[in-house]
Formats: C-alpha cells, structure tokens, sequence
C-alpha cells in the first residue's frame, strides 16, 4: 500500500485494542444465518463484475420484486446496473437508494450491496422489518458505482481505486476518483489535481460518468418520488457520517441525522458486537470534497445521507476476508433497517 493515501486514515492503539475484541467475537460467534447457499451466487466469496452482473440480470424473472436498469454507461462500456427492489411495483414510493463499490479496491462493498439485494428479495412476506420497509419505500441498490475500476482490480492491480479514463497526456496515468467528483467544494480538501494521485477529482464537477450517472439516477428519482435516504457503502473504518465533509459545518437537520446514525450503530453490534463510530464526516473523517453524501444532501436535500465506512478497523483493510462477508452484510443490513424504520 506504500504511496497509495489511505482512504480509511485509523491507525492508533485505541482502534487496536478495540478491533482485537470484536476480532475475537466475529470468530466466536459468527454462525451465517441465511441466503450462504443460494444456488448461482455464493454471498460467502467474492465474485468478479461479469458475475455480480449476470446475477443481477438473473433477479428480474426470479422475482416480481426485482428490475434492473443502467444508470451511465462508462468508458469502458460497461453498464452501471441498479436493482431495484419495489413491492408496489412502481415509482409510488420514497427512495432509500444504496450504492456500493465507489472505489474498485472496496471488494467488501460489492459484497454486501449483493446481500442486501438478496435479502430484500427473500424477505417481504416473511422478514418483519423488510415488509414494513418494503410496503414503506422502494429500494435502489447499485452494487457497483464503479464497474471500469473493479474489474481492474479482478484482472491487474487489486489496489485499484478510481475508474479507468485515461488522463489524456504524456504521464499515461489513469482514472478519477469518482467521490471527488461531485461538484460540492470540487477541488477542495482531500482531492488532488493531479492525474496520477489516487483521489484525483477528475477535470471538472460531473466529467465521469459514473458521478453523472448517480446524479441523474438519483434526480430522476427525487423529482418522482422524493428519496428518504442516500447511503453509501465504503470500506474500511466502521464509522457511520453524516454530512458535511467538505465543511466543518453542521447541516440543519444533524441532530436528527445523529438520532438515526445512533440507532444504526446500535444496531450494527446487536449482532457480532461490532462497534461503529458515528458522527459528523469531515470530523470523524477529515475534510472531503467532491463527495455524492454532500451532493445527495445539499443538492437534493435528501433528509438522511450517511457515508458508511464497514468493516474492518484495518487488521485486513481493504482485503477483509471472504469469511466476514456474511457478518459484515448482515449487520451492515441490520444498522439500516433500524435506522431506515426510525424515521418512519
Ligand atoms: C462459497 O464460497 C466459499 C468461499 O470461497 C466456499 O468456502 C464455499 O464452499 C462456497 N459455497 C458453495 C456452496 O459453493
Ligand atoms: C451542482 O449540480 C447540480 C445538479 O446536480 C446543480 O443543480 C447545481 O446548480 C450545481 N451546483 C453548482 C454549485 O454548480
């Protein structure tokens, strides 16, 4: 990881001493309860683009629940897929939108989206929260915001971040990092103009496709049917933020945004005993510009915008084994259900 920036900066004793325990629980007590043997899609290992995305197109004629559509095509071709898990079975309903894989590297993200999809499928009707959640909102989940970025990941360099543009002059770097570029505070902290740096915030607001196609996925949706709740899904850190990143300010609502926050956090270690942090992002965090929470709340004042940093606290980072994908997502899914139902 020499010369790449941490995307999840933790690194003292306290966050040591706090990982070794819940460590020891996860190995304790870590039994996988459901959806580990769905037949075409192990959510106990990792899955590389093409998989996620025959998957993905598979749900559609496995459920009445389930419609896939593409948000952006990117520069390598590839779609930007979100599933849409609605139970009314049109646009009636407030939004929770979900996304996952900003940054290729952030393997676990994909993961968990995948689960959370999978769960929401299997659950209405059966699971309690899920029905209510359902009956309540619909679901859109893009499992990975970054498909270019992934795939790279899968087939050159697993430390990739960014997309895959090329920078279009003589220093042959590659890729935009596509949380630095909505244009909240563009170019302000935390983003580099330089092409080669890891959190390159790209030539302009909204040159990528994949920042455009979040942006137009999620206006369309706002001027539909309003959205409730914008979350993204990132490695590594457990924190849960609340915006503003690109401000050392508090948003209006922050207290009520800190209410929900702790509910998820709470819940989040009902299960395995893992312990989130949760508060304001460019506190918690350090000053970020350029990001889609930022954007999602001061653009299209989605009333609840979290930035979700998951599992670990770095004993393995960005290379979480595949044995904590089904602890990790279920008590990712467990922290937002509680907080999606207390603001009902
Ligand atoms: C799912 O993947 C895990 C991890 O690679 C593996 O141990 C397990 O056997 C797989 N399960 C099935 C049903 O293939
Ligand atoms: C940012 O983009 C939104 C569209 O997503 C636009 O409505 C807004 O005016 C832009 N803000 C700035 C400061 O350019």
């Amino acid at each position: 990881m020499a010369n790449r920036p941490s995307l999840s900066a933790s690194g003292c004793a306290v966050v040591i001493t706090l990982l070794a325990s819940s460590f020891t629980t996860v190995l304790t007590r870590d039994a996988p309860t459901s959806t580990d043997t769905v037949p075409g899609f192990n959510h106990s290992a990792y899955h590389d683009l093409q998989t996620i995305y025959s998957y993905m197109n598979s749900l559609p004629s496995e459920s009445d629940l389930a419609s896939v559509y593409s948000a952006a095509t990117t520069y390598e071709g590839n779609d930007i897929l979100v599933l849409r898990v609605s139970a009314v079975g049109d646009d009636s309903l407030p939004v929770v939108w979900i996304d996952c894989g900003m940054h290729g590297i952030e393997w676990i993200g994909p993961a968990t989206c995948m689960w959370i999809i999978e769960n929401l499928l299997n659950g209405y009707g059966a699971d309690e929260q899920v029905t209510t959640l359902l009956n309540e909102f619909n679901f859109h989940i893009m499992p990975v915001v970054n498909p270019d970025g992934y795939d790279y990941t899968w087939t050159k360099d697993r430390l990739w971040i960014k997309n895959r543009v090329p920078d279009g002059d003589s220093l042959n770097c590659h890729g935009v990092n596509i949380n630095r570029n909505f244009n909240i505070s563009f170019g302000g902290y935390d983003s580099a103009n330089r092409h080669c740096d890891d959190t390159y915030h790209g030539i302009e607001a909204f040159s990528e496709a994949e920042s455009q196609g979040v942006r137009d996925a999620l206006s369309n949706l706002h001027a539909m049917s309003g959205i409730k709740a914008y979350i993204s899904i990132m490695a590594w850190g457990q924190k849960w933020m609340v915006p503003y990143g690109h401000i050392y300010e508090f948003p209006e609502n922050m207290d009520e945004q800190l209410r929900v926050a702790e509910v998820g956090v709470k819940a989040i270690a009902e299960l395995y005993g893992t312990q989130y942090e949760f508060g304001n992002a460019a506190i918690m965090h350090g000053g970020t510009s350029g990001t889609s929470s930022d954007w999602a709340y001061e653009v299209l004042g989605v009333p609840y915008s979290f930035s979700l940093l998951i599992r670990d606290q770095g004993l393995f980072g960005f290379f979480l084994p595949s044995q904590f994908i089904l602890p990790t997502a279920e008590e990712t899914w467990h922290g937002i259900a509680a907080a999606l139902l207390a603001t009902i």
